[in-house]
């Protein structure tokens, strides 16, 4: 009995599928009580069909996250930020009503632990933004509600405010600034990866959304070994990160941030940075140093206050550039108990050219259209540990869609658009000389059959429309 006790005792970063495995290893029944324990563990595999053919000597492995009950790396977030919100007390089942502003993926891992442990559920996302995702949270019993696309995410964050206004118990888990985002990633993912591999990964490849998979991986893969490269993958068309001169640390960070607008809710769209003079910036845009000091990370979030009384200009004045085109519609996003939400751009200190040149000779930098779902939200989410990234890497909507598309035709991988972007990517490192023999492992985020109405599928959904007997 004492035998079989410690070999049920669950190792660390095992959930999921392993964690019953050893019941039936001790002859006890292994059959999960809820879906929600299948969270977690998903499996690696080697892409040798494509390697070969791109003639690629480095080994290209992909981590399976199609393999979590509803799909996708995001119900690793769902359950971690549950799980968190419930051991803080912040969440109660059937009195809290969670509400998530959600593209999808995230809102289906919800919508599973809610159905779970009794919490009513609601989905805010931009109308046609997916109708796979929207389909599935309804079919799953989620509310979904739409906002008009135009308003992109500040009419998401709006609808939010105006349904908690009217609502006593919510919860928003804000998965862009939520520690319980990346954590999640920290003590699951990055710990699979890591034994699955027998510690021979040598570099790590993902492309960011909210920057938890990201974050949360890389830290526990650069514990383990700090000579591991992590690599960050965003769209071409969207180039935010790699266009703030991202590469092995970041001297100097500014942020650009807006007044809240409630209690529980700050958010801003700064379109009109597009002035060619920052005097017009409105005193509600401010731009101050990041303060990192003292206290909990939440008290390291917060802000200067200050706001509508002419500062704004003064301390914008020195950090915008005399023509910002690069920011002409930025947006900053978010929403939070109290703590405004930010958009940040790394500096140089001092900066000796002029500012103008300073902005043109950055590569990208602004937030662009793509169709990289669930990546590239057009601003550098707090989520987003950029202290652990090593290189940037982007790749175009198209690209991506072609190597998902390769990836189902060449390795019987059926998976998402991000998928592609990531191998994509990963090609692209692989090619080079100094990673012969290394071993590049990469995310496969979601299945592919979530993407049934998006372009990845338009050809063949074409073709077979027009199939006939
Ligand atoms: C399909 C897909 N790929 C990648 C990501 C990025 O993951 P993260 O938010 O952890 O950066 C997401 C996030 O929603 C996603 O849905």
């Amino acid at each position: 009995m004492a035998m079989a006790a410690a070999a049920v005792e669950v190792e660390e970063g095992r959930t999921g599928i392993p964690s019953l495995l050893r019941l039936s290893a001790v002859g006890e029944e292994a059959i999960a009580s809820n879906v929600a324990q299948l969270i977690g563990w998903t499996p690696l595999i080697e892409m040798k069909n494509i390697a070969k053919k791109e003639g690629i000597q480095a080994r290209l492995v992909g981590k399976m996250e199609a393999y979590q009950p509803l799909f996708s790396v995001k119900d690793r977030t769902a359950l971690g930020m549950v799980e968190d919100a419930e051991e803080k007390g912040l969440i109660t089942p059937g009195v809290t009503t969670l509400i998530e502003p959600t593209g999808g993926n995230l809102g289906t891992g919800l919508v599973l632990v809610a159905i779970q442990r009794g919490y009513r559920f609601i989905a805010v996302m931009p109308a046609g933004y997916s109708l796979d995702k929207q389909m599935l949270l309804r079919f799953l019993g989620a509310e979904v509600i739409l906002t008009d696309p135009a308003g992109g995410f500040k009419g998401m964050m709006d609808k939010v405010e105006e349904l908690t206004k009217v609502m006593p118990n919510y919860h928003c888990f804000n998965q862009s600034i939520n520690p319980a985002n990346p954590d999640a990633h920290f003590k699951w993912t990055g710990p699979e990866i890591w034994k699955d591999t027998a510690g021979k990964v040598d570099i790590f490849v993902t492309a960011a959304g909210t920057g938890g998979t990201l974050s949360g991986v890389g830290r526990y893969l650069k514990m383990k070994n700090p000579s591991i490269n992590i690599v960050c993958v965003e769209p071409s068309e969207s180039a935010v990160i790699s266009g703030s001169s991202i590469k092995h640390g970041f001297p100097q960070q500014t942020e650009i941030a807006s007044e809240g607008r409630g209690p529980n809710l700050q958010a801003c769209i700064l379109p009109h940075l597009k002035s060619s003079s920052p005097s017009s910036v409105p005193p509600t845009a401010w731009a101050l140093p990041v303060r990192k000091s003292s206290g909990s990370r939440r008290e390291s979030r917060r802000w200067e206050h200050g706001g509508s009384d002419g500062r704004a200009d003064r301390r914008l004045a020195p950090l915008l550039p005399t023509s910002a085109p690069a920011l002409s519609s930025l947006a900053v996003l978010g929403w939070s108990g109290g703590c405004p939400n930010s958009f940040s751009i790394p500096t140089e200190e001092p900066r000796k050219e002029s500012s103008s040149s300073f902005w043109r000779n950055r590569r990208g930098g602004s937030p662009g259209f793509h169709k990289i779902q669930g990546t590239g939200p057009g601003f550098i989410p707090e989520n987003l540990d950029r202290s652990i990234i090593d290189e940037v890497v982007t790749v175009s909507s198209e690209e991506s869609i072609t190597m998902a598309r390769r990836l189902a035709k060449e390795e019987g991988l059926l998976v998402g658009i991000s998928s592609g972007a990531n191998v994509s990517a990963c090609i692209k490192i692989a090619a080079r000389e100094e990673n012969k023999g290394k071993m590049i492992v990469t995310m496969l985020p979601s299945g592919g059959e979530r993407y049934m109405n998006s372009d990845l599928f338009a050809d063949v959904r074409e073709e077979c429309a027009n199939m006939t007997f």
